[in-house]
């Protein structure tokens, strides 16, 4: 199956519309704005961006819980159009949230959390339903399995409610698993842990993921490319190890260089990251929306013309006209 086209999302726009009095339009939040990318059965994808770029919003729209205002999602052969049916795409798609607790309904055991999308999706004889619970709930770690399976989620510890939830993905044997910052809740030490969990799931049953994070030193322990997110755009799409020994967007440098150093010898060093806030998504700047920001801009460019998407090597595309051929 690898290599087969599991996801194509194509110039895909995701705008909310602002009213006044919740009557008068005022304008849009251009969430997304010309997102383009595909994703292959059994890859793990990252898109990294700061908060309030976009990427919720590209899980809620590829889940269907908000409406494209343009373009195309094609998944598994099936056109995301509205018209495709909410259950269906919930069997294939799971859904891993930030917030553990808050994506865990209180009142149910971690039995009935895992029964009811079975239930809903009218899958298997209870006989079956049982045993599926007990594989997955293996395959998270959540062990001793008859310990949890009457437990409620406050009695379970952070990384313990993220097992439960990527446990709820997995039910129904996904084809995607969406991850939206799955591990900023977390503390520091059950992040790796819940990573590498993802990453072995992923694997083992050669899942595509999407996972996203406003973090980019944890894309080293997870995926195969890596999207980097501005303003409800990509403006660089390449390879982790391509993107990290090559960087090319002056967006991306930045990022790499505002991850913090543990090392204490170097808690005093200065760090070169550019000034300056994630602009309006309402009123986005013209030309490369980095520019207010960019400390390598080209005067009468960079603020007049949106940069095209250059292919800098095999597989390496950047938003910069620094790269223009
Ligand atoms: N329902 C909504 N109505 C209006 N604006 C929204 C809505 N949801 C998100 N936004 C705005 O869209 C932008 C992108 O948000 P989001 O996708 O949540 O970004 P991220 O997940 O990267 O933080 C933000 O400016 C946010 O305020
Ligand atoms: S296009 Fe211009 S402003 Fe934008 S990142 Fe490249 S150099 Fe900077
Ligand atoms: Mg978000």
């Amino acid at each position: 199956m690898a290599n087969e086209l599991l996801l194509s999302v194509k110039d895909l726009r995701t705008w909310y519309e602002l009213k006044k009095w919740g009557f008068f339009h005022t304008g849009h939040v251009k969430a997304l704005d010309g997102v383009t990318f595909d994703l292959s059965h059994g890859e793990a994808l990252t898109v990294v961006g700061e908060s309030g770029s976009g990427k919720t919003t590209l899980i809620k729209t590829i889940l269907g819980l908000v409406p494209a205002t343009s373009g195309e999602i094609t998944f598994s052969s099936h056109k995301l159009d509205g018209k495709t049916s909410i259950g269906w795409l919930r069997s294939k798609v799971g859904f891993v949230q930030q917030d553990p607790y808050g994506a865990l309904p209180p009142f149910m055991s971690v039995r009935r959390i895992l029964l009811e999308p079975m239930v809903i999706n009218k899958t298997g004889t209870s006989i079956e339903r049982e045993q599926r619970i007990r594989e997955v709930m293996e395959e998270v770690r959540l062990l001793p399995v008859n310990d949890f399976l009457s437990k409620f989620p406050h009695m379970l510890s952070g990384g313990q409610q993220q097992r439960l939830v990527i446990a709820r993905a997995m039910i129904l044997r996904p084809s995607l698993i969406v991850a939206d910052e799955p591990v900023s809740m977390l503390d520091a030490s059950v992040r790796v842990e819940i990573l590498e969990l993802m990453r072995k799931v992923q694997k083992t049953h050669d899942l595509g993921v999407i996972y996203i994070t406003h973090d980019l030193s944890t894309v080293r322990y997870f995926s195969e490319r890596v999207f980097i997110m501005y303003a409800a755009r990509f403006v660089e799409k390449a390879e982790v190890r391509e993107i990290i020994h090559n960087t090319l967007h002056p967006y991306t440098k930045a990022l790499l260089t505002a991850i913090p150093d543990p090392d204490p010898e170097n808690a005093n060093q200065y760090r070169d990251v550019p000034a300056g806030e994630p602009p309006s998504l309402v009123k986005p700047p013209s030309g490369c929306r980095f520019h207010p920001r960019c400390p390598v801009r080209i005067e009468g460019l960079c603020e007049e013309e949106q940069p095209p998407a250059f292919e800098s090597s095999r597989d390496h595309f950047v938003e910069c006209w620094l790269y223009r051929k």
